[in-house]
């Protein structure tokens, strides 16, 4: 058997470069991609094939796409969407442009990159891709707007593009962690700090907590997330199952999250969910 390749796109920390370690180490031929220059040279040293890609560039995509082709003769069997970032703030602080950026890495970049798979997957007559959303992608928490947003349209087109997809042999699964360690936290921190942070806010009190609590959290509340390697867990599920979920949530939160969204009205869930903001 030829060994299966697949792309992993935001490889530079957290997830995404979890799941390209434990998936080469499982035999797969990973494609771990990187945006920025110095991170695909670090990726490399690691022992993976790593490649330069930034999902906010059209070019970069193609580009990352072609180099992959050439190496594997044309054929690409996954896709892992994995990146993203957290733009947090209240919604009548964040501005159009803000929420602009969070769709395009956390939406259009997704999209966009399937779209440049799809052929492939389809004349080879088979492939499986799979989306990082999260468990913001379907219950809503104050303060994550932006986030939640990206993260439902995310589930949207997944969910049409699984309907579309039946019985051509591709898979689109959707994969929904809880609080995981990564540089998920810090990244949204920063960029709290060049845009909200900024300019005057009836919120900050709230953002004040946050930076205490939410972008630099404590020991006690480190020990709480799990590890990358969770995902990476059910990344290989939705690979090699015969017939992969079209929903893996993971962790105890956003497992008991999900099932309790299911049965709650929203005003009940409204009331738990603004107790654990
Ligand atoms: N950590 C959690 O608790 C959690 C929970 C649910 C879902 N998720 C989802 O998991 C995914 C991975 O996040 P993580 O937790 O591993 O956080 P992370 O450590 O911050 O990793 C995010 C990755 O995405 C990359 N990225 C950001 N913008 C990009 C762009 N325009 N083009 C290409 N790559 C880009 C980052 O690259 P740079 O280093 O260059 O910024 C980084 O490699 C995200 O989609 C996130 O929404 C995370």
């Amino acid at each position: 058997m030829t060994q299966p390749s697949i792309l992993i796109t935001g490889c530079s920390s957290g997830i995404g470069l979890a799941t390209a370690l434990q998936l080469k180490q499982r035999g797969y031929r990973v494609f771990a991609a990187a945006r920025k220059a110095q991170d695909v040279t670090t990726l490399q040293t690691q022992g993976l094939e790593s490649i330069q890609l930034d999902v906010n560039d059209t070019a970069s995509m193609k580009q990352a796409l072609d180099t992959i082709l050439t190496l594997t003769g044309g054929t690409l069997d996954a896709l892992f969407n994995n990146a993203g970032y957290l733009q947090a703030g209240a919604i009548e602080d964040l501005t159009r442009d803000a929420e602009r950026a969070q769709f395009e890495t956390n939406v259009f970049g997704p999209m966009e990159l399937i779209r440049l798979v799809l052929p492939i997957m389809r004349k080879q007559g088979h492939g499986r891709i799979i989306q990082n959303s999260s468990i913001l992608g379907v219950i809503t928490l104050p303060y994550y707007g932006a986030y939640n947003a990206s993260k439902f349209a995310l589930e949207g087109f997944s969910n049409t593009l699984r309907q579309e997809l039946r019985g051509t042999n591709i898979y689109v699964s959707i994969i929904n962690p809880g609080p995981i360690k990564s540089q998920l936290r810090s990244n949204a921190y920063q960029r709290y700090k060049n845009t909200l942070a900024q300019q005057p806010s009836l919120h900050t009190e709230i953002y004040t907590r946050m930076e205490q609590v939410y972008f630099t959290p404590g020991e006690a509340d480190t020990h709480l997330m799990l590890k990358p390697d969770a995902v990476a867990k059910k990344v290989i599920h939705a690979l090699e199952s015969k017939r992969p979920r079209a929903h893996y949530y993971i962790g105890l939160p956003a497992q008991t999250l999900a099932f309790v969204k299911r049965l709650l009205p929203d005003r009940a869930l409204d009331w738990i969910l603004n107790k654990i903001r």
